[in-house]
């Protein structure tokens, strides 16, 4: 009772605001009955506890399963003081079956990224927050809910999973206090679909996190704002983040960045989809494959749907129609997977920006694109996409950041084969009207790059 009093303190809330809370999520614990129960120091009735515990915005089951253990000593005439109640109470995992266990089934084949794995579990052992960015169906989504499966047994309290549609096309991603009411729902918490205050959704989330060991998989996060006020600040639990944002000003944040598959990863893509014998019977038409996707899993795998759906296709029909760069975004698309879909919601954040720097980050990403290699070294290069060194700079960072740009060494920048594709199509389009197309010169090809990053195709 002593803890159940010191709840109530904790919380600040009066009895009348725990009995309007209580109604509002359909208990009945009137005022009187709250003075006159946390007076006594009798084991108060189970309904009671559950209520009360439920008004305060905690999860009721450890403390409704501490209360039952209690009763049942105190039956057999066992002493057992408040302290065990309260510790159990305290400290009771939730092991009896009702654990949440919402990761989503993980994908069948994930070639490669062995290393990455590997990093993420290390991670998971000393560190709050995970986060696995990376470009455009790159596999970050795949490697996150591989990732957590493997490490589910190390977090017995359960694995939560929502995904916060940072780039899901004409979806607007939930804020912070509706995701932390999701989560709080999943744990068994009752909470408001709409809680008044944003700040007390996210803190009950930290408290119920901090006294459990739980993995929650926040799956495609729009940016670091809309994730930093649910991470755990203390505890057992951990929490894994997949974005194509580089999310570094997380605190306490440890990152892995996935890039595109390399070549021979790629193909090995093609052959678990496709199956041995057709790789075997036109493995030149496999690697042109595999390079016209860029090696980019999402690509590799819509172009596996397509020739799966067309058994008696050769390999090379799909490569001669891909052959056609204006087309060939076109043909990256098969039921619900669209490259281009997928690109337009990473450029239409940085293009349909309200802020100046992003909207001239979009029209740079157009200049990088129409080089011919479609990448550059700064600062030498810089006055080839036509803006200031440092303003290249900034642009091309932003680019990094937002997964549209790939950056392994300081001052080279690279947009990926479908990137600069996508680019090329908005600036012909004259999306924003001032990409500049095919650059000044109007002669796409014609302009050299006199210190290139010397990787592509190297991956
Ligand atoms: N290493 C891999 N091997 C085989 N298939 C993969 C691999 N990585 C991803 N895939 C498949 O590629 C497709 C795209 O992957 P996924 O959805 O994880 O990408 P993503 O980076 O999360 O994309 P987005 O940026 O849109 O969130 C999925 O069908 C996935 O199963
Ligand atoms: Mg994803």
């Amino acid at each position: 009772m002593v803890r159940l009093r010191q709840l109530r303190e904790w919380t600040g809330l009066t009895f009348r605001d725990l009995e309007t809370r209580s109604r509002r999520l359909g208990d009945h614990l009137p005022r009187s009955t709250l003075a006159s129960t946390l007076r006594r120091d009798a084991l108060p009735r189970q309904e009671f506890v559950e209520a009360l515990v439920r008004a305060c915005g905690l999860d009721p089951a450890p403390w409704a399963r501490a209360r039952r253990r209690l009763a049942v000593r105190l039956a057999a005439a066992e002493p057992a003081g408040e302290r065990t109640w309260v510790q159990a109470a305290e400290q009771a995992p939730v092991r009896d079956g009702s654990a949440p266990h919402q990761l989503p089934l993980a994908p069948p084949v994930l070639v490669g990224r062995d290393r990455e794995l590997d990093q993420v579990a290390g991670m998971l052992a000393g560190t709050p927050v995970t986060v696995i960015s990376g470009p455009a169906g790159a596999g970050k989504s795949a490697v996150g809910v591989r990732a957590a499966h493997r490490a589910a047994h190390l977090f017995p309290d359960g694995q939560l999973y929502v995904n916060l549609r940072g780039t899901t096309p004409g979806a607007e991603p939930p804020a912070p206090a509706e995701i932390a009411g999701v989560l709080l729902r999943s744990l068994g918490i009752a909470w408001p679909q709409a809680p008044a205050d944003a700040g007390e959704a996210t803190g009950r989330l930290r408290t119920a996190l901090s006294g459990r060991r739980l993995l929650v998989l926040l799956d495609d996060v729009a940016s670091a704002a809309q994730v930093r006020p649910l991470v755990p600040c203390c505890g057992p639990s951990a929490v894994i983040l997949t974005s194509r944002m580089s999310l570094t000003s997380l605190d306490g944040s440890r990152h892995v960045r996935l890039d595109p598959l390399s070549h021979a990863e790629a193909e090995e893509v093609l052959e678990r989809n496709l199956g041995a014998e057709r790789v075997r019977a036109e493995p030149e038409a496999v690697r042109t494959l595999a390079d016209l996707c860029g090696h980019l899993p999402l690509g590799l795998r819509i172009a596996a749907a397509r020739l799966a759906a067309r058994p008696e296709w050769p390999v090379r029909v799909l490569t001669r129609r891909l052959a056609d760069e204006r087309r060939r975004l076109d043909e990256f698309r098969v039921d619900d997977m669209d490259v281009r879909a997928s690109l337009a919601v990473s450029f239409e954040d940085v293009a349909g920006s309200d802020d100046e720097p992003a909207r001239l980050a979009a029209r740079v990403l157009g200049r990088l694109a129409d080089l011919p290699a479609g990448e550059i070294r700064l600062p030498e290069d810089a006055v080839l996409l036509e803006v200031p060194e440092d303003t290249a700079d900034r642009a091309l960072e932003r680019l990094v950041d937002a997964g549209l740009v790939e950056s392994r060494t300081p001052g080279c920048y690279r947009v990926s084969e479908l990137v600069r594709l996508f680019a090329l199509e908005q600036s012909e389009s004259g999306v924003r009207g001032e990409s500049g197309g095919q650059g000044e010169s109007g002669v796409r090809g014609e302009r050299g790059v006199r210190g290139g990053c010397g990787v592509r195709g190297e991956r």
